[in-house]
């Protein structure tokens, strides 16, 4: 059983979506622009789309997969999601995040992945975090520089999205490497 902790940021809270978020979570994900910049989110996103994924979560944290939804400390609002897919073999994880279109450029994605990336290293026994971002997508790697991961390369035209192959970059950061920047962080 993986344990899905509610983790709280000063601005965020990240806990686990709840049916209710059905309707926000399908207007934000909605969003040509953010489904443009993921993997999975199907475009155009259904209400329906949104119910089903949402009850689709209990099976996917037995499989290793955390999702939270990124929500407001102040109002409660849901503003994006934020997941972490184990793989106990490598003792690595794998981060992935969206951030609802009204909300960006304020840090939250930042945020979120802190502390994510602080979750995945302090409950599971992972020497490595690593997140993918399009080339195309450049505040996705800033997100991931500013916590600490490093570009680790690119690859050219490994994914196929809406019909196109796109280059991808990906970012990491060892167990090692993130223990040195808290032991920073902590003077
Ligand atoms: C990418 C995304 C997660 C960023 O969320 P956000 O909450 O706006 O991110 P933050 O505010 O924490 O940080 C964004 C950073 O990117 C920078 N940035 C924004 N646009 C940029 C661009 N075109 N080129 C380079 N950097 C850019 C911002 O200036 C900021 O960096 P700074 O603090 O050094 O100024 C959000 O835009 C999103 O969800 N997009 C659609 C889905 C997606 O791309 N998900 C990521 C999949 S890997």
């Amino acid at each position: 059983m993986v344990e899905q902790r509610i983790l709280e940021t000063p601005r965020l809270r990240l806990r686990p979506y709840e049916p209710s978020d059905a309707g926000p979570l399908q207007r934000l994900a909605g969003s040509r622009a953010v489904a443009e910049g993921t993997l999975l989110i199907p475009h155009p996103y259904s209400l329906a789309d949104a119910v089903e994924w949402i009850a689709s979560r209990p099976e996917a944290l037995e499989n290793g997969n955390l999702v939270y939804a990124i929500t407001l400390q102040s109002s409660s609002e849901l503003v994006g999601a934020i997941g972490l897919t184990l793989r106990p073999q490598h003792g690595k994880g794998e981060l992935g995040y969206w951030i609802g279109e009204p909300f960006w450029g304020r840090g939250f994605a930042t945020e979120a992945a802190g502390a994510l990336i602080s979750y995945g290293f302090e409950a599971f026994a992972l020497n490595r975090l690593f997140a993918i971002h399009f080339a195309r997508n450049p505040a996705s790697g800033r997100v991931l520089e500013k916590n600490g991961m490093r570009h680790e390369g690119s690859l050219r035209q490994d994914i196929r999205k809406w019909d196109e192959y796109v280059d991808v970059e990906v970012y990491g950061i060892l167990r090692s490497e993130w223990e040195g920047r808290k032991l920073k962080a902590e003077g």
